[in-house]
């Protein structure tokens, strides 16, 4: 399967810089074409609630401020046929990068949902691996795998694993990475919720 890795780390070297690179590995002993899209490189701006709340992206399913490098996600996504989020956890959360490209993407996939048309959404019946990497206190992964959860959720995504990170179980953890990728890579498969 055709698979996007989405890193939002700031760091090219690290734990979640690793991991970013041994998914993409994965992907490449899988034999499958492969991209990997570092949020941190894009900078893409935070949402600016439009209107009363909601903008086009509610009825038009796109950001009125997508040349930002917005709509080139988009297109990344709809080539994709699985997906790979990494994030490291700040403040028991995402990253910022990571919550500006869940915020945005999900406005405009999620806003599918009140027009019965969730099985266009770029996300719709994909596969996700979700991976959280705490370096300080370890605490924290959880609560950052549940934010991207609801974002493939409202999506309409499936989620394939939850893999969660901490100091003291990077080196056995790693491993588990390799292998979720390889095998999403090389079946698809995953929950399907919505
Ligand atoms: C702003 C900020 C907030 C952080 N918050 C947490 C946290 O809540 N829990 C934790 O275990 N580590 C925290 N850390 C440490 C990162 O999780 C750590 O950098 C992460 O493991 C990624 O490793 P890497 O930087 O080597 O990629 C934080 C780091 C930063 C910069």
């Amino acid at each position: 399967m055709r698979t996007l890795i989405i890193s939002a780390t700031p760091k090219t070297e690290g734990h979640s810089a690793e991991l970013t690179a041994i998914a993409a590995e994965a992907a490449k002993r899988a034999g499958v074409e492969y991209e990997v899209l570092r949020l941190d490189e894009l900078k893409l701006e935070a949402c600016k609630m439009c209107g009363d709340g909601w903008g086009v992206c509610r009825e038009k399913f796109r950001c009125a401020f997508d040349a930002d490098g917005f709509d080139k996600v988009q297109e990344k996504l709809a080539w994709a046929e699985a997906l790979v989020l990494i994030t490291p956890v700040y403040w028991w959360e995402c990253s910022e990068s990571m919550k500006i490209f869940m915020d945005r993407v999900r406005r405009c996939e999620g806003s599918r949902m009140f027009h019965n048309l969730n099985d266009q959404s770029l996300l719709w019946q994909k596969p996700c691996v979700m991976v959280a990497c705490a370096g300080g206190s370890g605490n924290g992964t959880l609560s950052a795998l549940e934010q991207m959860d609801r974002f493939v959720y409202h999506c309409g995504g499936r989620f394939f694993d939850h893999i969660a990170l901490n100091r003291w179980t990077f080196d056995h953890k790693k491993q588990a990475v390799e292998a979720a990728v390889y095998k999403m890579a090389t079946e698809g498969g995953g929950a399907r919720r919505v």
